[in-house]
């Protein structure tokens, strides 16, 4: 049975003055909010010390209406348990009266919601719902020094002082913010202060924070096409018009972006590993947006999200380094190189525009929660970062290696490998002959996810219409052992089209 809260009082009012007995008030109270299912079978009820002391009567009363409900089986005395909300109330009680959920639906049905609300749609995708093999932005948990981070969280559980309980800085914490501003300096070649750091709830605050400052409805913004679905979402929902620029083995196409839309407001790019084809940004693209970026007064969002795991080369600097004009806002992620329920990220800020940030982040969440940034702040002080890093470098490159192995061996000439070799993920697309339907990809993965396959199809990855169709398939939680049998899996899926 699900865990349901235990001993909370219900929401129940008496009337003293009211000619109805108390007992029988706390009885029809009870009575009412079980038949309603607003209270749930398995539900532990209050002591009757509880909330006779709640309510401001004495026990008798409330001793007699629990008397009451357990004899016409409402309640029912379970041992270890104490008296619980009856677990065999007969269908009819319950059934006949609209229940909470019911009661919702109706009344948001006819009543006006915002423009805004109806521009994105929750749409079906059951390869997000599972975790396994391929499964996207899933890192390697079985290799997470989870002995240190222990120790670590124990360590500032027991040191927490008053202040740890009261809000904290809401750029995020300064010990924080301190050392990953060295990180980023020292890894990334950013030039950045502790002070222009923000610390957000994962790259995507960073997304929709920057865009409330940034962007005004109707402001036109070029994305990746295709590209990251997450960032397309937060500049539509800000009413930008979205310009889908081409991207090709050299990333993005400024040339085609100028070409499409000079004066767009901002542009969004994943220059260490495009998203999701995975190449990288040549030098002189970069050199080319940047330019384009001092000419237009336009901005640069920079995603750096899995910008560590680069297997063939050194990792490649970050635009926010090459930018002498502060056009790049920088956005960063522990999701990837740490674990994603984290929910950390950072943005880097121009400074200028610090005030700016921190009046729009205010209005969404008062500041970032400050324990686990203090527990990182020494994991990365104490040199576990840098070493974890190091060894997953290593293990995600055997199982990249592997994973093109596999593709090379099962699918041959079925389907063309995408991307550098760098990141968690890697993209297949399929020849266009032998998929002609833009949405066959989508059927595939639904399919897949059937079979605990968990790959992301890449038609959603474009705005427009995809070209080919393919599948990003992350390898960052598929052991090397499980690669081929996966690989196999997927093989059939192609060939069962
Ligand atoms: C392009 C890109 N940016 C950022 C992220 C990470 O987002 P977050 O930091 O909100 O977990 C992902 C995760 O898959 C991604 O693919």
């Amino acid at each position: 049975m699900k865990k349901v809260p235990s001993g909370m009082v219900p929401m129940i009012a008496v009337d003293r003055k009211a000619p109805e007995a108390l007992y029988r008030q706390i009885y029809n109270a009870y009575r009412a909010a079980i038949l309603d299912r607003r209270l749930r079978p398995g539900q532990r009820i209050p002591s009757t010390r509880s909330l006779a002391f709640e309510l401001g009567v004495s026990r008798f009363p409330v001793l007699n209406a629990y008397a009451q409900l357990l004899a016409e089986g409402y309640l029912e005395s379970r041992v270890g348990a104490g008296t619980v909300v009856s677990g065999s109330l007969p269908e009819q009680f319950t059934s006949s009266r609209p229940t909470g959920a019911r009661l919702l639906a109706a009344a948001s049905g006819t009543r006006p919601v915002s423009r805004r609300s109806s521009i994105l749609r929750l749409e079906r995708a059951p390869w997000l719902q599972g975790w396994g093999a391929f499964s996207v932005g899933q890192v390697a948990f079985d290799h997470f020094p989870l002995q240190v981070w222990s120790s670590l969280v124990a360590r500032h559980c027991r040191k927490m002082s008053a202040r740890s309980f009261h809000y904290g800085d809401q750029m995020g914490s300064l010990a924080f913010r301190e050392t990953i501003a060295s990180y980023l300096r020292t890894a990334r070649a950013l030039r950045c202060e502790a002070r222009q750091l923000m610390i957000v709830s994962g790259s995507q605050q960073a997304l929709e924070i920057s865009a409330r400052v940034l962007l005004d409805p109707g402001d036109r913004v070029w994305i990746e096409e295709p590209g990251y679905r997450y960032a397309r979402d937060v500049f539509a929902l800000a009413g930008c018009q979205l310009v889908p620029v081409p991207v090709d083995q050299e990333g993005l196409d400024v040339a085609a972006g100028i070409r499409l839309c000079r004066k767009a407001r901002a542009a969004f790019v994943t220059p260490s590993h495009q998203f999701p084809l995975g190449e990288t940004m040549s030098a002189s693209r970069r050199l080319q947006l940047l330019d384009w970026a001092q000419k237009t007064g336009s901005w640069v969002i920079e995603d750096d999200y899995d910008s560590e795991y680069r297997y063939e080369s050194s990792p490649i600097a970050s635009l926010h380094g090459l930018d002498s004009n502060s056009s790049v806002i920088y956005i960063g992620t522990l999701s990837k190189v740490l674990f994603p329920s984290l929910r950390l990220g950072y943005v880097v800020i121009p400074a200028g525009l610090v005030d700016r940030f921190l009046a729009i982040r205010r209005a969404m969440d008062l500041g970032p929660p400050s324990f686990h940034q203090e527990v990182l702040a020494d994991f990365i002080s104490e040199g576990h970062f840098a070493r974890h890093i190091r060894r997953m470098r290593v293990l995600y490159h055997q199982r990249r290696s592997a994973l093109a192995d596999s593709i090379r061996r099962e699918l041959g000439s079925m389907v063309e490998v995408h991307g550098s070799e760098a990141g968690m993920h890697l993209t297949v697309t399929l020849p266009a002959v032998t998929l002609p339907a833009r949405s066959r990809d989508l059927e595939i993965a639904e399919r897949a996810a059937r079979q605990k396959l968990w790959i992301w199809p890449l038609s959603p990855a474009y705005l427009g219409a995809a070209s080919r169709p393919g599948f990003i398939l992350g390898f960052g939680g598929t052991p090397v052992a499980e690669i081929p049998t996966a690989v196999r899996k997927l093989r059939n899926l192609l060939a069962g089209m």
